[in-house]
């Protein structure tokens, strides 16, 4: 997968389509990786992380959420989207839910909310 977008890049580094390690760049710089899992049943299971903190709340995490999952349905055949997250993590439950997100279970034990995309709530 190779997707570009103004300054932004996104970049496989696995052959593999059905497991995805990705490189997140700003112009010729990593600042990240987000990581794909085909799961089956055309479900997508994707995470995030930009390494460096004083590079997060600059908006990039939206914007490559927001490509990723353009591709995944778009282009790669994909419906639903799956990810987890920290209960307390809100600065990422925040960005999902303004993407479309939304819970389908909390798991107080392990500190865990799940939440999915559907392809027919993004369009
Ligand atoms: C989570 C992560 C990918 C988000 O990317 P980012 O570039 O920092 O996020 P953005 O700048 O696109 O958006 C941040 C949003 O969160 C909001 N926000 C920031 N801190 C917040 C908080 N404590 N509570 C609620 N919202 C918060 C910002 O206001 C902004 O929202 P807005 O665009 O509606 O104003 C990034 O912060 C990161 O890599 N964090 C560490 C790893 C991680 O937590 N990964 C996710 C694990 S599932």
């Amino acid at each position: 997968m190779l997707i570009q977008k103004e300054e932004l890049t996104i970049r496989s580094l696995t052959p593999d389509e059905n497991y995805m390690q990705l490189v997140i760049e700003v112009g010729d710089k990593a600042i990240g990786e987000m990581n794909c899992h085909n799961m089956g049943c055309k479900t997508a299971q994707i995470s995030i992380e930009i390494h460096d903190p004083a590079l997060r709340d600059k908006g990039y995490g939206t914007r490559f959420l927001s490509m990723l999952i353009e591709e995944l349905f778009m282009n790669l055949g994909y419906e639903r989207i799956i990810l987890d997250v920290d209960l307390d993590n809100h600065r990422a439950r925040h960005i999902y839910e303004k993407l479309g997100f939304k819970v389908t279970g909390i798991k107080e034990e392990s500190n865990v909310a799940d939440y999915e995309l559907t392809k027919e709530n993004y369009l």
